[in-house]
């Protein structure tokens, strides 16, 4: 199984280096635009394998996107970060155009593949992937409620003061700090309520420290974090390849789904080898209707900057 990655930056390599001590894949292959940088980073991993015992191989290449072809998964990570106090959609304009020329040079080798979008604004930078490639929706996969989520499980697990791997939980909505909807209601800690456990008010500082999550670590870095980004994305990417069908929140093209359409949004989906094999339609409460309605306006309101 082939995985390319694109943009082997912060988040980029450290996806790259998950995948191949865990054996997600037979080869990763790390493209960037900084002439080298890819090439070094591959090298770098590799000379791991003898140390951490693994077998995958990595190499990496400077824009030669004939080196991709054939790949199962492909992730888009190409794009600038965050600084501190820049929000993700002021990223918009850049990215964009990093983006769709990524896709389309990308699928010139890889027909068949399916697509995985980190790079932000992440939500709109799938649908423009969408749009610009035409692909079925199942093979377009935004990454942000995997890592949301998972940084939703480690501020419940602190509030508990018990394991995170004890923890389930789930972020839907917009991948932004004011659009994302930690689903507090839902959290469970071994399969009983959190609520069980936790003040309102403590649940609803877990959810506020979720929402900024990633600008606390933008703040305390100088910019965006990786360790967990990349991580989510190699946990994604395992989903595929290994026919795993977890369910993880994703971004995900929505048809009538949670009563929206033409736009891509975090909800939970079944991801197994045929990418989004299926997208699940909870039911939430009248609150978090709302939370969702307002979250898919701000995502579309970015959209639209799309156009303009
Ligand atoms: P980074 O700056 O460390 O890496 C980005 C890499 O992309 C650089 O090496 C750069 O040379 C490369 N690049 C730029 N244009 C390119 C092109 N046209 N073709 C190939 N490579 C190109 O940034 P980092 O921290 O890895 O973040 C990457 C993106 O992921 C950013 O947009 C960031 O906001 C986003 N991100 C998304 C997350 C999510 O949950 N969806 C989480 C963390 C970051």
């Amino acid at each position: 199984m082939k995985v390319t990655i694109v943009g082997a930056g912060n988040v980029g390599a450290t996806c790259a280096d998950v995948i191949a001590y865990r054996g997600i894949a037979s080869e990763v292959v790390l493209l960037d635009i900084k002439e080298g940088f890819a090439e070094g980073k591959a090298m770098d991993i590799s000379q791991c394998k003898t140390n951490t015992g693994w077998n995958t191989n990595v190499t990496g290449v400077t824009n030669d996107y004939a080196k991709t072809a054939d790949s199962d998964v492909v992730v888009i990570t190409s794009g600038i970060p965050r600084k501190p106090g820049m929000t993700r959609e002021e990223l918009i304009g850049i990215n964009a155009g990093i983006v769709k020329s990524v896709a389309e040079n990308i699928l010139k080798y890889s027909p068949n593949t399916i697509i995985v979008v980190v790079s932000n604004p992440m939500d709109t930078m799938t649908y423009l992937t969408l749009k610009a490639t035409g692909l079925p929706k199942n093979r377009i996969i935004g990454m942000g409620g995997a890592l949301d989520s998972s940084r939703f499980k480690y501020y419940l697990s602190k509030a508990l003061d018990k394991p995170a791997n004890d923890v389930s939980a789930m972020v839907i909505g917009g991948h932004g700090d004011t659009t994302m909807i930690p689903l507090t209601r839902l959290a469970a800690y071994n399969g009983i309520p959190v609520s069980e456990f936790l003040s309102q008010e403590a649940l609803d500082k877990v959810a506020a420290d979720t929402m900024v999550g990633g600008a606390t670590l933008t703040g305390l870095l100088g910019t965006s974090a990786w360790y967990a980004p990349g991580a989510s994305v190699a946990y994604l990417v395992d989903s595929i390849l290994n026919d795993q069908k977890k369910m993880i929140a994703c971004s995900v093209f929505l048809e009538g789904e949670y009563g929206q359409s033409d736009i891509c949004i975090g909800v939970p989906c079944i991801i197994g080898k045929n990418g989004v094999e299926q997208i699940v339609d909870i039911q939430l409460d009248e609150k978090e209707k709302g939370l969702f309605a307002k979250s898919a306006d701000a995502v579309r309101n970015m959209n639209a900057d799309l156009k303009s």
